[in-house]
This record gives C-alpha cells, sequence and structure tokens, in this order.
C-alpha cells in the first residue's frame, strides 16, 4: 500500500478536522450566501483559482475562510500529499487489484523517464504513440488501403465504458479539429441497432474498425467484433481483408491474434491504465486519427499541465484538490446525493456521460482501502445536459425544488463557431444561473413586483444553491485535457478523503456473471429447467414467450 500520512489511517469519523467541520456545518448550514457576499465585497475575486488554462471561480458556495482550512486541513490529515506523491511514483495505489495508477504517465513530455519498478513507463507510452502518430499518417494521407485498393474513409470505434465514452466525448468535444472528410462512428451498445445504424450506409472497402477493450474480453465489444469481421466478410470475400480493416487496442495481445488481428495491427496500453481513465493511451486512437497526431500531442499537454498543476499548487491554490474537498462537504455535511454538471458548449455534449463513468464508476464504493465498511457517503451521482438546453428542463428542480445540486458550470470566452450575438447570449446564461441559484429572489421582491398574493410563494427562489463556475478562453484539444484531468483529480481528491479505492470497479462484474448464465437460457431451443428467482424465471419465460 502507498506511504501515506499516518493520520490517514484514523477513520475518517474520527479525525480532528472531520470533527471539527461537523460541528462548522451545525454553524454555518443556514448561512446564505447573500450573507457571505455582502459581508465580503471582494468574494468574488478572492475566492478564485487558475491552473493550466482554467479559471475556477468557487465563491459561490456554502463556505467560509473557515471551511476552506478545515476542508484542507481534513486533506492533510486524509495523506492527500503523500497519495498523490504515491501515484505519481508508481505505487499500487489500485489496492484490490495490486497495480499501479499510472495515466499520468500517458501524458509526460517526450524524454521525461518515470521509471517504475524498473521500466520507464513514459518512454514505453511516448513508443506507443509514435507508432499511433505513424499509423494515423497513413490513414489520413491516404497512403493505407483498403482490401480494394481504396483508402479508408470511415472509422469505427468498438469499444464500450472507458473503451468509448473517452473516444467519443473526444472525438465530439474537438469535432471543430477533425478531418471533415472522414467520417467516425462509435458502436458501444450490444443493441444490435448500434451496429446496424452505424454501418448501413457505409461501403466495407472503405471502412476501417478499431476495436478498443483493454481486456479483449468484453462481451459486448467482442460480440460487435465479431458483427463486424463478418460485415467485413461478407462484403469483401476474403480473410485477408482482415488485415486491412481491423485494429485492436488492448493489454492483451493473446486475445487479440486469437481474434484474427495481426499484432502488428495492436496498439497496446498497460494494466496500469484504468478503462475510465484511458483517453490518452492508445484508446485515443480514434480521436488521434480525427484530429491529426499534432493535436493529439496538444491534447496530452493539456492534461500533463494539470497533472502538475495538482502536483505542485498548494491546496489552497488547487483546482482539482478544491473541487474535490468541495464535493465532500457537500455530500458528507449537506447530504447532497448529486451534482450536475452543465457544459454551456455544445461541442460538450458528451461530457456528463464521460463523467459519469469517471467518477461514479471510481468512487461508487461502500468499503475502505482496508475493507471496512464507511460509515459515511461516498461518490455523488453526477448528471448533466449542455446548456442553455438544461435550463429549459429539469433548472425548475434545481432552483426549487427540494434538493440541494450543487452544480459546475463551464463555458469559454470564445466559440468556435461565432455567428451574430449567439455567445454572449450562451455566456449571459452561465453567469445569470450561477447569480440566481446564488442569490435567488426574496419575497420581498416578488411582492415589491406587484405579484398577487397567492402566487408570491411560487415565485419566491430561495437562492443559496452553489455553483462552481469553470472559465476557460477556447475549447481547444490542450483545454480538453486539462479539463478532463481536473476531474480526474478532484476524482482522486475525494477517494483519498474517503480512504476508498478509486481504481477498481468490482461492482460491475455479478451482471456481467448472472448475464453470461442467462444467455443459453435465452437462446437454447429447448424450455430450460430455470432456477433462478421467481421473478427472473418469469421474466425469462415471458421473453420467451412473447419475442
Ligand atoms: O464493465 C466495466 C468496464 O470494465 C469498465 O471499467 C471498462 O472501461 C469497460 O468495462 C470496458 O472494458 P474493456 O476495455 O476491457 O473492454
Amino acid at each position: 500500500m502507498a506511504t501515506a500520512d499516518p493520520t490517514a489511517t484514523t477513520p475518517l469519523r474520527e479525525r480532528a478536522a472531520w470533527r471539527a467541520l461537523e460541528a462548522h456545518h451545525a454553524q454555518l448550514r443556514n448561512l446564505h450566501l447573500r450573507e457571505l457576499f455582502a459581508e465580503d465585497p471582494l468574494r468574488g475575486e478572492r475566492l478564485a483559482a487558475e491552473g493550466a488554462g482554467l479559471y475556477l471561480d468557487y465563491s459561490k458556495n456554502r463556505i467560509t475562510d473557515e471551511t476552506l482550512r478545515l476542508l484542507i486541513e481534513l486533506a492533510r490529515e486524509s495523506g492527500l500529499a503523500a497519495r498523490t506523491e504515491a501515484m505519481f511514483r508508481g505505487e499500487r495505489i489500485n489496492v484490490s487489484e495490486n497495480r499501479s495508477v499510472l495515466h499520468i504517465a500517458l501524458r509526460m513530455p517526450k524524454g521525461t523517464p518515470l521509471v517504475v519498478e524498473g521500466v520507464d513507463v513514459a518512454a514505453q507510452a511516448h513508443a506507443v504513440l509514435e507508432r499511433m502518430a505513424a499509423f494515423c499518417e497513413r490513414i489520413r494521407s491516404g497512403e493505407w488501403k483498403g482490401h480494394t485498393g481504396k483508402p479508408i474513409r470511415n472509422i469505427i470505434n468498438i469499444g464500450i465504458g472507458g473503451s468509448d465514452l473517452g473516444p467519443v466525448m473526444a472525438y465530439e468535444a474537438l469535432r471543430h479539429y477533425t478531418r471533415r472528410d472522414l467520417t467516425f462512428r462509435f458502436v458501444s451498445n450490444v443493441d444490435s441497432t448500434d451496429f446496424a445504424e452505424a454501418t448501413h450506409d457505409l461501403a466495407a472497402e472503405e471502412t476501417l474498425f478499431i476495436v478498443a477493450s483493454k481486456t479483449f474480453t468484453t462481451l459486448e465489444t467482442m460480440t460487435n467484433a465479431h458483427t463486424a469481421r463478418a460485415w467485413s466478410l461478407s462484403a469483401l470475400g476474403e480473410e485477408a481483408a482482415i488485415a486491412k480493416h481491423f485494429v485492436a487496442l488492448s493489454t492483451n495481445a493473446d486475445e487479440v491474434a486469437a481474434f484474427g488481428i495481426d499484432t502488428d495491427n495492436m496498439f497496446g496500453f498497460w494494466e496500469w491504465v484504468g478503462g475510465r481513465y484511458s483517453m490518452g493511451s492508445a484508446i485515443g486512437l480514434s480521436t488521434m486519427l480525427a484530429i491529426g497526431p499534432g493535436a493529439f500531442r496538444d491534447l496530452l499537454a493539456g492534461f500533463h499541465a494539470m497533472d502538475e498543476h495538482f502536483r505542485t499548487a498548494p491546496l489552497e491554490r488547487n483546482l482539482p484538490a478544491l473541487m474535490g474537498l468541495l464535493a465532500v462537504w457537500y455530500g458528507d455535511f449537506f447530504g447532497a446525493q448529486t451534482a450536475g454538471v452543465m457544459p454551456y458548449s455544445q461541442y460538450l455534449k458528451r461530457f456528463p456521460a464521460y463523467l459519469q463513468q469517471l467518477t461514479m464508476e471510481s468512487n461508487g464504493k461502500h468499503v475502505t482501502l482496508d475493507g471496512r465498511r464507511v460509515d459515511y457517503d461516498t461518490g455523488a451521482v453526477y448528471w448533466g445536459e449542455p446548456g442553455t438546453n438544461g435550463q429549459h428542463s429539469f433548472y425548475q428542480l434545481i432552483h426549487q425544488g427540494t434538493k440541494l445540486i450543487p452544480v459546475d458550470l463551464i463555458g469559454f470566452a470564445k466559440n468556435l463557431n461565432p455567428i451574430r450575438d449567439h455567445h454572449d447570449i450562451l455566456m449571459s446564461n452561465v453567469f445569470a444561473q450561477a447569480e440566481a441559484l446564488a442569490f435567488g429572489k426574496t419575497e420581498e421582491d416578488v411582492r415589491a413586483e406587484g405579484t398577487a398574493r397567492a402566487i408570491v410563494a411560487h415565485r419566491v427562489f430561495e437562492g443559496n444553491r452553489p455553483t462552481n463556475v469553470i472559465l476557460a478562453q477556447k475549447l481547444t484539444p490542450r483545454t480538453l485535457g486539462a479539463l478532463v484531468a481536473l476531474y480526474e483529480h478532484s476524482v482522486f481528491t475525494q477517494g483519498t478523503v474517503w480512504s476508498i479505492d478509486s481504481f477498481d470497479q468490482w461492482g460491475v462484474e455479478l451482471g456481467k456473471v448472472l448475464a453470461k448464465r442467462i444467455i443459453p437460457e435465452l437462446e437454447s431451443q429447448d424450455e430450460p429447467e430455470l432456477d433462478h428467482d421467481s421473478s427472473t424465471n418469469a421474466l425469462i419465460r415471458r421473453y420467451r414467450r412473447l419475442r
């Protein structure tokens, strides 16, 4: 296990800072953001921090300087600095899988070694990046020909979870920078509709499949990959075509070879890259094909800038640490169950979905590193939609409902497609929402507007709803890298305070095992003998009758 501050072994609720935060929360929980801003005219400028090209305004949080001091003390008592160093050194901090956690090595500058257990993992990562770049140049230039001699025009990434969400999010986020003459599609769902719709208008002779799977055993991905193989073979006729139309991204060379993909056409990564932390590894091949190797390096540089900020900036000015500690503050002290992430950028439409895996697969845990059941809340439910769309559907509940939902609002100073005054309108909504959520509208204000007495209460906004506003100049590959790393390290900060393993995902296993048992019961021609609970048995029988 990683070396850490000895106080970190004290159960969380017995740590001095936790106790002090409980007492502090009891004092502060009814304090309104209106009062906090009235008391300190400089609050909005003071409670802000910058790093790796991102500006974080966290002034509209229900905190005082004392809250911050105690949260930072909690981070210290939880051994955040030591655990961060342990991660960056490559110690096996993923204890339940006995693995290092080294996504930070994927984005280190070329020539900077990181030797872990005798291996320069940063050099390993660069060697793969160089092979990826050479491959991308061959596809993008048209030099790589398909089986019938035509260049590749369509690229389909087949993967799920971390082998899909990062690539699809990055493709959408960076669409502005992509080669428009290449078509990119992403197939993840084992629902055959996903494959059918992704391929129905494409010619197999111009289509490259990227089979992305860390393990190369994931049921959905392998099912889709076999379907893709059959689809290609039925159009191209010969087994030899596979070499021209399939590449694999994986840690598992044996399974790749067993599937029939030449390992020369495989781009590898390592067990120390978690699926949800893998978009900077070979899993980013579709991103590199879309935006080119140079822009992909910029993406990695953005990640690295935030990695360095997280590793070196004092906690008081450390964006991921501050965001992670605020998440703990709301989840554990105010009882907030969910957190909203609203990017005011259409390009970031898949960012909330990406964050759901990052945050919830990482911190949806109920035992500590040493296997004790936690007696506090861990990871929140993350959700979101791009603004302003969400404002016209669910923001009502955030403004006037009974649940406290801390929200991150993400915006950019420049638009990549400036048209008339759209961007100022868009950004006015970022600022307006943060303002409305924080300050609300009092009963006096509503009355003063001459509102009919009977509906005054309906039109009151209590306010005191917390937000973080994250601003960057422009959505670029570099900014996207920094933004993703911001959330990665915020997740890490939360997991460290909670003493949980943010890098395993045992909770996904049981369903997979049970599905494998049920598949033959659905597929068998004869009525199977069922030995599940009565509900599952009845559902299976009904399905067999209805289909
Ligand atoms: O089932 C969850 C999971 O293991 C994720 O953690 C992972 O990102 C995804 O499945 C896909 O796994 P693989 O890349 O091995 O196919």
